[in-house]
């Protein structure tokens, strides 16, 4: 679902209750690619769920140090920024911006 938060567009993903540091969410939507939602050190980070490198999910990588390892060939991806840290990727991934309100998180996907 679209909505604005603090004059941007943004879709809701998930309660902040569904992920945790040990449990990323997969948010689906029926007319976009899944986002990654994770959670590191208390910080709510969004990425585009599918690697850049191939079809794998960043959702069931490691998350360690502000990264996530992709679960395929284990190229690293900087939660904040969606960089691709290590080969085999070489293209980074999108992050999107978090914005948490009434305990729904949503993914700002652009200006109103
Ligand atoms: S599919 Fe992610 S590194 Fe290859």
């Amino acid at each position: 679902m679209l909505v604005e938060i603090k004059g941007r567009r943004a879709l809701f993903a998930c309660l902040v209750a569904d992920v945790s540091e040990e449990e990323p969410f997969r948010a689906s939507f029926p007319d976009r690619a899944p986002i990654a939602i994770f959670k590191a050190d208390g910080a709510f980070f969004a990425l585009d769920d599918t690697c850049s490198h191939g079809q794998a999910s960043l959702c069931e990588g490691f998350v360690e140090k502000g990264t996530v390892e992709c679960p395929y060939h284990a190229a690293l991806f900087d939660l904040r920024t969606g960089a691709a840290l290590t080969m085999p990727a070489t293209e980074p991934v999108t992050a999107y911006a978090v914005e948490i309100d009434d305990g729904k998180l949503y993914v700002v996907v652009g200006p109103t």
